[in-house]
């Protein structure tokens, strides 16, 4: 998780005036989504949308994590053949990240690190999804 911390720091410098809060103010929301080898799944990030946001993964009994997609309030760039094991897709306007065609190497951990900017500073929610992906059934 380190690494995800750092990467939203540097983002977070990147805006000018923003002060991250108390660390320890970190919110952290666990969801778990399950899904069928060549189905879809849309893993969420929030009801509203952040001023950045950041979705990573990190494969099933893997320790590596790799950046999917992030939105530094240009529109989301998702980052190309960054997810081999299923196709991505964000709808504007939106922070959802939409898995299509999914493969069970898909089963993994999937977090989203969003930054609202408010008055007082910034808030940070960590979207936790694991996501399970059964074989499916003929
Ligand atoms: C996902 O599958 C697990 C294990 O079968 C089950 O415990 C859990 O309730 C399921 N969650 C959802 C959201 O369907
Ligand atoms: C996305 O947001 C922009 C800026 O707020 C707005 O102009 C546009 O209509 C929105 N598009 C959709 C599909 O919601």
């Amino acid at each position: 998780m380190l690494c995800f911390g750092l990467l939203l720091v540097s983002l977070a410098t990147q805006l000018q005036g923003l002060e991250i809060l108390d660390p320890r103010e970190v919110e952290y929301i666990h969801l778990q989504v399950n899904g069928t080898a060549g189905g879809s799944v849309t893993l969420d990030c929030g009801p509203t949308l952040p001023t950045i946001y950041v979705w990573a993964f990190t494969a099933a009994g893997s320790e590596g994590s790799s950046a999917l997609a992030y939105n530094y309030g240009h529109g989301a760039r998702l980052q190309p053949r960054s997810l081999r094991s299923a196709r991505m897709s964000i709808p504007l306007n939106s922070t959802t990240l939409v898995l299509t065609e999914v493969q069970v190497e898909a089963q993994g951990t999937y977090t989203c690190q969003a930054l609202y900017d408010v008055e007082d500073g910034a808030r940070v929610t960590f979207y936790i999804t694991r996501l399970a992906v059964e074989e499916e059934e003929d």
